[in-house]
């Protein structure tokens, strides 16, 4: 029961990974504010929180917009008098090769959600942070440390955010604040349906063989976990692990791995 009437901010609670740890969180007995867009989507996670033994409050923010995100940390201050977590996950993701993009704004926009809605939300949470010496929580991806074909932006945009994250984490460890990172590799959810593709729209459909890879709740399990600890970073697969040793021997061994998993959806 480590987040214990612990306030948490999480965003991209509306569904996927972050539903999984609003439950988890929920169970646990936190003081949770979700956020996402979909509202109707968030009030019902919410109430399932609820029932689970968690105070909840909705918060409609869209990451994207530097201002919501700062409304997103003062609502939260204003309900709870405190933060003590913060759970960036809210992450759009893609599915075509960069010569088939139909207009670059698309992988623009992935950088504005994923790095920059992490960045705004991060830089009004940090003063509070600071006071609670609380947690950051960062969910990058696989992609994130390796390169991933059909995923060139999607890739960038979470490099981006562990570059960040990792920086930060050095500036605010005298301040008593642990950063983790959560690499997660492919986990059953609805991003890859909603991934966007060449003409900058939802996939519509799942290309990933979702029996053969890690749930959403396992996925929300670890991470949570390893924020609990205050470790530096959550890997979550035997080939992300083995990766990151053979990328420094062999690194066209792990692109051939890529490519294979991207093939093979698994
Ligand atoms: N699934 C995987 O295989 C996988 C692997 C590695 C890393 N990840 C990372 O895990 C995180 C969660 O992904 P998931 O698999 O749970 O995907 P998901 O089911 O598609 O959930 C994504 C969440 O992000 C929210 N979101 C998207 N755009 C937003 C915006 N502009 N403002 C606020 N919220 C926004 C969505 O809510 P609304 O649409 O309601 O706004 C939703 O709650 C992401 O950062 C993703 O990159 C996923």
């Amino acid at each position: 029961m480590d987040f214990k009437d612990n306030v948490v901010i999480l965003t991209g609670a509306s569904t996927g990974i972050g539903e999984a740890m609003a439950y988890e969180l929920a169970r646990q007995g936190a003081c949770l504010v979700l956020a996402a867009r979909n509202v109707a989507r968030l009030e019902e996670v919410a109430a399932a929180c609820r029932a689970r033994g968690g105070r909840a409050l909705v918060a409609p923010t869209d990451v994207t917009d530097e201002e919501e995100c700062r409304e997103l940390v003062e609502r939260t201050v204003a309900e709870y008098g405190r933060l003590d977590t913060l759970i960036n996950n809210a992450g759009l993701s893609m599915w075509m090769k960069l010569e088939d993009v139909a207009d670059l704004s698309t992988l623009e926009y992935l950088m504005r959600v994923n790095y920059f809605g992490s960045l705004y939300c991060t830089y009004y949470a940090l003063p509070h942070l600071k006071r609670s010496r609380g947690r950051i929580v960062a969910i990058a991806s696989v992609a994130a440390r390796t390169g991933i074909p059909t995923r060139t932006g999607y890739s960038a945009s979470k490099h981006a955010m562990v570059g960040f994250f990792e920086s930060l984490r050095i500036e605010v460890e005298d301040d008593g604040i642990s950063v983790t990172i959560s690499f997660p590799d492919f986990v059953a959810s609805g991003m890859h349906t909603r991934s966007l593709g060449a003409d900058g729209q939802p996939l519509g459909h799942n290309p990933l063989q979702v029996d053969k890879i890690m749930t959403s709740e396992e996925c929300a399990r670890l991470t949570l976990a390893g924020a609990a600890a205050r470790k530096r970073q959550v890997v979550m697969s035997n080939r992300s692990r083995f990766g990151q040793w053979l990328k420094l021997i062999a690194p066209g061994a792990v692109d051939r791995i890529a490519k294979r998993a991207i093939a093979k959806g698994k």
